[in-house]
């Protein structure tokens, strides 16, 4: 709450200059946080310690109810047995911790910014209790070129952090690695369509998608609107299934829908796609 009450008020009051002067939506280091705190929300964080570490214990504390559990019941990770996975904008490696209890077999690669990388191999070396064997950690930003050629290339709540110009960046940044068959999975909120959801579900998804908006132009994306930036950044991902998130009224991991493209450079996209309850 107090994370929330010190920056989301006063990133709110400025977007209405904000949409003045980027009228296209582009510019994501212009947003409301960065015209009422001078600087993008991850960067401010780095040159204040203190309130980043006050995120980073919220951002914990958001994922940690629920969060493992809803890892390990949104996706078969018994079928990617002895699979490479990367986990991109990863933190801390509690996605991959989850998903190696699920199915031991999988190597995770973490991938974040260096800083964070550095602390987290700093946290993990304390920790006896984590998956060590089957989890690295590398530097590296989703918005350059993927270095590292895998199986599986996942992104849990990545993509509400960006605009849509920035989303096929990320999405772009995996082209010259990609293997047919290779797998991308994407776990996040999807708002639903008018009507779907129930209504106190519904408001939940649109005000993440207004703090979203005001502190980093990041947004909650409809299922449609992940496609289109996957075939966009993409051509031959192809989308390959869909797993519905629960609707609360709260944020919550168990609302994360899962998401899977599946590259096959041959076609256009248009796979008809497996729809898990
Ligand atoms: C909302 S957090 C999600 C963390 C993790 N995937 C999870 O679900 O717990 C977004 C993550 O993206 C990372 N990140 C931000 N910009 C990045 C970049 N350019 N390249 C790689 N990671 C980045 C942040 O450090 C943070 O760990």
């Amino acid at each position: 709450m107090e994370v929330m009450l010190d920056h989301l008020p006063e990133s709110s009051f400025n977007l209405g200059s904000v949409n003045v002067k980027d009228t296209t939506d582009t510019n994501e280091a212009l947003c409301g946080f960065s015209n009422a705190r001078g600087k993008p929300l991850y960067q401010y964080l780095e040159h204040n310690p203190a309130e980043g570490k006050k995120f980073g214990g919220y951002m914990r504390a958001q994922a940690s109810a629920h969060g493992d559990q809803a890892i390990k019941d949104g996706y078969d990770w018994t079928s990617l047995k002895g699979k490479t996975l990367v986990d991109c904008g990863g933190s801390f490696g509690s996605v991959c911790a989850a998903i190696v209890q699920k199915e031991p077999s999988i190597k995770c690669i973490v991938q974040d910014l260096p800083k964070v990388v550095e602390n987290a191999n700093d946290v993990v070396s304390k920790n006896p209790k984590f998956p060590k064997d089957s989890i690295t950690f590398q530097a590296h930003s989703f918005f350059e070129p993927q270095p590292t050629v895998a199986d599986v290339y996942l992104f849990r709540q990545v993509f509400l952090n960006h605009s849509d110009a920035r989303a096929r960046t990320i999405f772009g940044a995996l082209k010259d690695v990609l293997k047919p068959g290779a797998k991308v999975i994407v776990i996040e909120y999807v708002q639903p369509s008018m009507g779907e959801a129930p209504i106190y579900a519904d408001m939940a998804h649109r005000r993440l998608d207004n703090t979203m908006y005001a502190l980093m132009k990041g947004k909650v994306r409809e299922l449609s609107e992940f496609k289109r930036v996957a075939a966009e950044a993409v051509p031959g991902l192809e989308f390959t299934s869909f797993k519905q998130g629960q609707f609360r009224a709260t944020h919550d991991p168990r609302c994360h829908c899962v998401m899977e493209w599946t590259y096959n450079p041959k076609t256009n996209g248009e796979a008809a796609p497996t729809v898990a309850a």
